[in-house]
């Protein structure tokens, strides 16, 4: 037998090498081309419509502890989306540009406890109305303040463009430096609780929510008939009428069938006064 040497061995290696990776080649190119799909095309996906809320606002929207999106509008738009057979996810929105957002396309609607005014239905569209609303003041236990009137003088936070921030214009004028505006309400709250406002003025379920979660803070709440009731709808883009109809014929299903008021008890700890029939009052005009 010859003894080949190292430089032969490698030659006749590399050739069959090369010839293995040709023959691979070769079977490639003469494999079948698959066989088409038997079944009927994959349906067109489905759109899923973006759904724009400033989630610090508990109980209404708010992020866990895992950085989801919750809350009672949460769980109220996603209901109407399964009775409407639409398909919606939810995408943190700050408030100041919430409503810029709706009027450039960028959201397809808005739930973030927003009170239908007279105002704000010049620039986009609302929902039938899903919740009834007042403003509240948040003090210190040992304030003195009893009615809305009390405020005049003192330092009040708002959150910026809200009603609060309206109805508190309107008593202190707009102008007036002792109105403390923030870019959210906790942020309100939190500078009550820090000394820095003498009184918060927001919707009544963010206070009272925080009011009760927040025992060190040692604040209580005072009510005001004077405050205008208020009414909370899910905005649209002005004309969107069409996903507009579906949204409302969810909401009268999810208000027929028990699911409102299922949510609302989850949230509130009991089913809500029936809704107050009056078209929504502008919070202020
Ligand atoms: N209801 C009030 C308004 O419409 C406050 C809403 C604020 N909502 C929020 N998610 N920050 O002006």
């Amino acid at each position: 037998m010859t003894l080949i040497s190292t430089r032969r061995f490698l030659q006749i290696a590399g050739l069959a090498a090369a010839t293995f990776v040709l023959a691979a080649c070769g079977k490639k190119e003469e494999a079948p081309a698959p066989a088409p799909v038997a079944s009927a095309p994959a349906p067109a996906p489905a759109t899923v419509y973006v759904v724009g809320t400033d989630a610090a606002y508990a109980p209404f929207e708010s992020q866990n502890e895992k950085g989801e999106i919750v809350g009672f509008d949460i769980e109220v738009v996603q209901a109407i989306a399964t009775k409407a057979g639409i398909e919606v996810k939810f995408v943190n929105t700050p408030w100041e540009g919430i409503f810029n957002e709706l009027g450039q396309g960028g959201r397809d609607m808005i739930v973030s406890a927003v009170t239908i005014t007279e105002e704000r239905k010049g620039t986009m569209d609302f929902s039938d109305p899903y919740f009834d609303a007042a403003q509240l003041i948040a003090v210190k236990e040992t304030s003195k303040v009893a009615k809305f009137g009390d405020l005049k003088r003192l330092k009040v936070g708002v959150q910026t463009g809200t009603t609060g921030d309206e109805a508190v214009s309107k008593l202190l004028g707009k102008t007036n430096t002792n109105i403390k505006r923030f870019e959210s309400t906790p942020l309100a709250l939190k500078e009550l609780e820090a000394g820095g406002v003498d009184a918060v003025v927001a919707d009544n379920g963010v206070v009272t929510h925080y009011v009760a979660n927040n025992p060190g803070g040692k604040f209580k709440t005072v009510s005001d008939k004077e405050f205008v009731p208020e009414q909370y709808g899910i905005a649209f883009k002005k004309g969107n009428s069409e996903l507009l109809g579906k949204v409302n014929t969810g909401l009268a299903a999810i208000k027929a069938d028990g699911t409102y008021d299922q949510i609302y008890t989850k949230y509130f700890g009991a089913p809500p006064a029936k809704m107050a029939d009056a078209p929504a009052s502008a919070a202020s005009k």
